[in-house]
């Protein structure tokens, strides 16, 4: 907590308890990097700062103002989130986990996310940085259940805001996943893994020193490398989406723009996705958005 008062980030979603404006960050932040998040999430709730806004709005204004987060699903899910929260909580994003869980899109994550940033209940929240820390203070990998009862148990009464974004910054900039700063560490006292790469970096050259396994590399919830994104359908979607949400097009209009008319079915194939997933609309040839 010491180390948070003078090093935790200031972002704008940490100037509010608005339980709205908690979730909307979070639902970003689940996929994207907080420096992509920032402008975002300021023009987002600009423009829908209430879950009544965004229930009431065509969801092609809210993926237009999505564009650049990528997996645009998270869109469309908060947007029936707000529905949910308008209709059966009276506009009030609930304060209850199981109530948060049934929200779509909303994950373990995220509904702790907001008890905690809005409502500072004393929950733990586990991300992919908080797991990171939690392992390698541990000393070998975590479940999923190990990782939120150690995080529950850590939590000062009180303190869970402050605690919970400390833990956060320290995963994302100290201890990192590929260059962990164990010498700058306020807790390398404590951590398992800190204590056995110091140990290495002293025997480096005896034949008897080998790496040690990250023990949050096997732990739940640390992300695998991602795909190639270049060239990938993940790519293409995304060049649709934008394509559409531009305007009304037909589909042959839709492959010149795409540079892929040699590639007919695969453009098919992701039109259709697309479609299926609510995120554009088709009527005949013409595609526009929902
Ligand atoms: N990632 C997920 N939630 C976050 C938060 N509240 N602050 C910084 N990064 C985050």
């Amino acid at each position: 907590l010491q180390w948070g008062s003078s090093e935790l980030r200031d972002l704008p979603w940490r100037q509010t308890y608005d339980p709205w404006r908690v979730l909307v960050s979070e639902v970003m932040l689940q996929q994207t990097s907080v420096q992509r998040v920032v402008d975002k999430y300021l023009a987002f709730i600009e423009a829908f700062p209430t879950p009544r806004a965004l229930a009431d709005a065509p969801l092609g204004e809210a993926l237009s103002l999505w564009q650049g987060l990528g997996y645009p699903r998270r869109c469309r899910n908060l947007r029936d989130a707000a529905a949910v929260i308008e209709i059966d909580h009276d506009g009030q994003v609930p304060l209850d986990l199981d109530l948060l869980l049934q929200l779509p899109g909303v994950g373990p994550y995220t509904a702790r996310a907001v008890l905690t940033f809005a409502y500072k209940k004393d929950v733990g929240v586990v991300d992919v940085n908080v797991a990171r820390v939690l392992s390698r203070i541990h000393g070998a990998p975590m479940s999923a259940r190990e990782l939120q009862d150690t995080a529950d148990e850590l939590v000062p009464q009180g303190m869970s805001w402050e605690w919970n974004q400390v833990l956060m910054d320290l995963g994302a900039r100290v201890c990192t996943a590929r260059s962990p700063k164990c010498d700058v560490c306020p807790v390398h006292k404590w951590c398992v893994f800190a204590e056995q790469q110091k140990r290495i970096a002293k025997s480096k050259d005896t034949p008897h020193g080998h790496d040690v396994i990250d023990p949050a590399r096997l732990s739940s919830g640390i992300s695998r490398p991602q795909p190639r994104f270049e060239g990938s359908d993940r790519q293409v979607r995304g060049r649709v989406l934008r394509i559409v949400l531009e305007g009304e097009h037909e589909f042959e209009d839709l492959l010149l723009r795409l540079d892929m008319n040699n590639d007919r079915a695969r453009v098919t194939r992701l039109v259709n996705l697309l479609t299926a997933e609510g995120l554009i609309v088709r009527n005949g040839n013409t595609l526009r958005a929902p």
